[in-house]
């Protein structure tokens, strides 16, 4: 192993891989003993666990590591450890095994990439958990809504034996191991290694910023970003690292390398910088570029960060020496544009004029297609976020009617869809009610249950129209309330969604009866009849809203349009 470089966390590097006939055995023997299908994010632990990334760790953490890693940031032993890495298995599993079992770890496909010892198992008091490492209960922060909503009810502790790595199809070159890194290092004669931890694209700033630490240290530069699980909302991994790639050119030849790492972020703030340090020290990185707010998840709904902006710097400072790995701390970076550079905020000068382009921001001239400024980001860049965020005119989008049966949504949606097809452009899809009943859910009946199932399944298609650049058109009754705003979150990842509210009242929709069918709902023939025999939500967040009584079904097409146009669905550029 490297002599010149920064010890590992607890002294040796971890590899926790068994040997060739050891992994054989243990394969072999695994189909007899229980086994567990790991979560995303255990998955993203393993590996690291498993490469050493997270040395000195040597399996999930037992009972009493936990207890004392929540109360104290420390393991049993006294070595300094921020974050709990468990290993939350369901109540059926837990009562099946005990003390001294094997336990078969496998990945999505079913391969067995772990054996665990099983050591300890327990009940955790995840609400205390969360109290303790993230400082707050609120389920608003994302690792707290993970322990409250997405965590099983057991832990389970034990020691690891790795049968296979797990496998990555994306990057390969790119996802370098800590022993490997720093062989690199070591190769190259690299021995100050100032990291870079970062979740978003890389602009200018970040640049500016990475390259000034590594200067003033004369240190070399690891870019390090996080591809394993980040921010809900955050720009997807593959855009990201066809950024950082376009952005190395940026820096002096043989001076910095990135390397992706697989972890599953907690967004943990302060704990996660000495956990981020700690990480990095595995990989031989001597320094931690911490910035402004690191690792943080934001505000609360109220408009409270969860975290202070130099929080994370005042925890990692309190520790750096027992850490070993030093901090490089970070204030904001902003743009003077008269002298055309960059420079930390508290070293602008009184007066001085500065410029930033917030995360909104970027997102907004994005989906409007306007400038993004080469004082802010590298064109590179640009270019590739713009393939991910076409602007709104090329994006796909979902037009989702809802109202009451006879109501006239589908007539609406007919017109609409001819409306979109003359102009061309996009492909459409109309998923009418009757479309759905009779090609997508034919089994379902008009229960509650029933109908979420049939809604769930309209905003999944719809979905896919959308991701994939297309228009979506869905006019079902959408009765319930939950289950469009469902729709709604889902489809809006993707590109744009439009509720439509088609509010014909029912006395119209009943006089009018096309079908016949509010007859024989009054005659309580058809049972569970919408408006008749079971509710309607009418929705509150609706982007339209239309009566069919004074207004043709051409009318009510042609506002939709309007307000497509209005939002940028629909415009120029569709004709170019
Ligand atoms: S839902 O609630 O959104 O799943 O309903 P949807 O798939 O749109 O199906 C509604 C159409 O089915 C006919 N139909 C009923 N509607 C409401 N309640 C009951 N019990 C019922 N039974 C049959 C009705 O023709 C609806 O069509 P539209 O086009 O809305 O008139």
């Amino acid at each position: 192993m490297a002599k010149h470089l920064i010890d590992p966390h607890g002294g040796t590097l971890v590899n926790l891989m068994a040997d060739q006939p050891r992994a054989e055995e243990l394969k072999t023997q695994s189909r007899d003993w229980a086994s567990w299908d790991l979560t995303p994010r255990q998955f993203c632990d393993l590996e690291l666990m498993m490469n050493g990334s997270f040395s000195p760790l040597k399996g999930f953490l037992s009972k009493a590591d936990y207890e004392s890693v929540c109360e104290n940031m420390r393991l049993g032993d006294g070595t300094i450890w921020p974050i709990p890495v468990m290993l939350d298995i369901t109540e059926e599993l837990a009562k099946s095994i005990s003390k001294g079992d094997k336990l078969a770890l496998r990945d999505m496909e079913g391969y067995t990439l772990a054996v665990l010892s099983v050591e300890d198992l327990w009940q955790p008091d995840l609400k205390a958990e969360a109290k303790k490492v993230f400082g707050t209960t609120n389920e608003e922060h994302p690792a707290v809504a993970h322990l409250m909503n997405n965590t099983n009810p057991w832990y389970v502790g034990g020691t690891i034996e790795g049968v296979q790595m797990p496998r990555h199809y994306d990057f390969v070159e790119s996802r370098i191991t800590p022993t490997h890194l720093r062989e690199r290092f070591e190769t190259a004669g690299w021995r100050k290694i100032v990291a870079f931890q970062t979740r978003n694209p890389m602009h200018r700033a970040h640049q500016e910023l990475t390259f000034r630490a590594a200067k003033d240290l004369e240190a070399n530069l690891l870019i390090h970003p996080v591809v394993g699980m980040t921010k809900p909302g955050d720009v997807d991994h593959y855009t990201r690292v066809r950024c950082y790639q376009a952005i190395q050119k940026h820096y002096p030849k043989n001076t910095a390398i990135m390397s992706l790492l697989p972890l599953a972020m907690r967004m943990g703030g302060p704990r996660e910088a000495i956990w981020h340090a700690i990480i990095r020290k595995n990989f031989g990185c001597t320094h931690l570029i911490v910035g402004r707010d690191h690792a943080g998840p934001g505000s609360d709904s109220s408009g409270k960060p969860f975290y202070g902006p130099y929080d994370a710097q005042e925890l990692f400072q309190k520790h750096e020496e027992v850490l070993g790995i030093k901090m490089v701390p970070f204030k904001m970076m902003v743009y003077e544009p008269e002298q055309d550079v960059y420079v930390p905020v508290d070293e602008v000068a009184e007066g001085t004029k500065t410029l930033s382009i917030s995360g909104t921001e970027l997102r907004d001239r994005l989906a409007d297609g306007r400038e993004i400024p080469e004082w802010f980001s590298f064109p590179e860049v640009v270019k590739e976020l713009r393939r991910t965020y076409p602007p709104r005119g090329k994006q796909g989008f979902t037009v989702f009617f809802t109202g009451l049966s006879g109501s006239g949504k589908s007539t609406i949606a007919n017109v609409l869809l001819v409306k979109l097809l003359e102009m061309g452009g996009r492909p459409v899809t109309l998923w009418d009610g009757d479309i759905v009943r009779t090609n997508l859910s034919s089994e379902l009946g008009f229960s509650k249950e029933h109908r979420d199932i049939n809604i769930r399944r309209i905003g999944f298609v719809a979905a896919q129209n959308t991701k994939n650049g297309g228009i979506a058109l869905c006019a079902p009754i959408a009765p319930y309330d939950a289950i469009r705003k469902e729709n709604r979150a889902l489809i809006s990842q993707y590109g744009g969604y439009i509720l439509v509210y088609v509010a014909t009242s029912l006395e119209v929709c009943e006089q009018r009866d096309t079908k016949g069918l509010y007859a024989k709902a009054r005659a309580g023939i058809i049972k569970e009849f919408t408006g008749i025999s079971d509710p309607y939500e009418e929705p509150d967040d609706a982007d339209i809203v239309m009566d069919t009584v004074d207004t043709t079904p051409e009318e009510c097409a042609q506002e939709i349009i309007l307000h497509l146009e209005k939002e940028g669905y629909i415009g120029l550029q569709d004709e170019a």
